[in-house]
């Protein structure tokens, strides 16, 4: 509500009123900050994440677009990093804890209003998440050796999950939002850390240059070739799987216990809140490729495509 400015630090304050601004989608207004667009609240984390956080060489850090697939890549990630000390069986940790307890995310879990957490405490290697674009990075992960494991899924799918999404999140005198304003939003490039266009442009750019330490990945990809790229990531982040483990059938096991039917079926997902009150069950809905077919008109899907085509496809890039 607006009561969410009143209560950001003077820097904040300060910072916002000369930033542009537009109607938000959650918040009543959005700020665009180094190209891209914060609810007042997000923009205070990110500020502080910016100023503070200290990243270590081992560190590893999911980025995504909003509603790429994030909880799913965590559940996969979390398994295969700490597939040694928790071996897949009933009391394995993602039967207790949501993905989001597992790996925080930056802004959402650690980094909140102008607290600064301290988390050197975790062992190595930290796991974190985040939705920032890349050059709003803290300064400390650009100059580390850490590794980004980024995350983006096709435009249609995006929008049609987001335009879900936050009308389960808006409150009541907001009012629900329909999909044809969500929609001009969106294609204007004017959504929660979008333009999304620009967002997965600066990662695939990045990805490139130092493969080292950025992996791209699609939901895509995830979806149709799961066992290819479940390797490669294993192999990206220094825990590749060994013969024996392929042989014992480890890969299928892990994405068997990530899969959208496992997770979204478990008591604690139907039932279970997070720590900021959020319904565990608001991240699980369809798990498809395609599901825009139901909701976009042809014309939405023109213009989707042509932008996607227009901004992305001379990079060598296709989503
Ligand atoms: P849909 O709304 O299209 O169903 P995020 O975690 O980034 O917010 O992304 C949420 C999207 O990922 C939702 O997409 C959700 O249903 C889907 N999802 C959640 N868990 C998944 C899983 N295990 N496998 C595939 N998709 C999953």
């Amino acid at each position: 509500d607006l009561h969410e400015e009143e209560v950001l630090t003077q820097e904040c304050k300060s910072l916002i009123s000369s930033l542009p601004k537009e109607k938000g989608w959650i918040s009543y207004y959005q700020y665009k900050y180094e190209g891209f667009w914060y609810s007042p609240t997000r923009l205070q984390q990110v500020i502080t994440l910016q100023k503070h956080f200290l990243a270590r060489d081992s560190d590893i850090i999911l980025v995504t677009y909003p509603k790429s697939g994030t909880i799913w890549l965590k559940a996969i990630m979390f398994t295969l990093v700490n597939r040694k000390k928790y071996v897949i069986k009933e009391n394995h940790p993602l039967f207790s804890k949501n993905p989001h307890e597992l790996i925080p995310c930056f802004e959402f879990d650690l980094y909140l209003h102008d607290q600064i957490p301290d988390p050197s405490s975790i062992p190595s290697p930290r796991i974190f998440a985040t939705h920032l674009p890349y050059f709003s990075l803290p300064k400390s992960v650009h100059n580390s050796a850490s590794k980004l494991v980024y995350l983006c899924r096709n435009p249609k799918d995006t929008f049609v999950s987001l335009w879900h999404f936050i009308n389960k999140l808006r409150v009541e005198k907001m009012g629900s939002c329909s999909l044809d304003e969500a929609f001009d939003m969106f294609y204007k490039g004017v959504s929660p850390y979008g333009p999304f266009w620009d967002h997965i442009l600066d990662y695939w750019n990045e990805s490139k240059k130092i493969s080292n330490r950025i992996l791209f990945l699609t939901y895509e990809n995830m979806k149709e070739e799961s066992s290819v790229h479940i390797k490669r990531l294993a192999e990206f982040l220094g825990c590749p799987f060994s013969a024996e483990e392929e042989e014992s059938g480890m890969v299928e096991d892990i994405l068997k216990l990530c899969s959208f039917n496992n997770l979204s079926n478990l008591e604690i997902y139907k039932t279970g809140k997070l720590i900021y009150g959020q319904e565990s069950k608001v991240y699980f809905r369809r798990g498809e490729i395609g599901d825009w077919k139901k909701f976009l008109s042809p014309e939405m899907v023109k213009k989707l495509d042509q932008i996607t085509e227009h901004k992305l496809s001379g990079f060598g890039l296709k989503i």
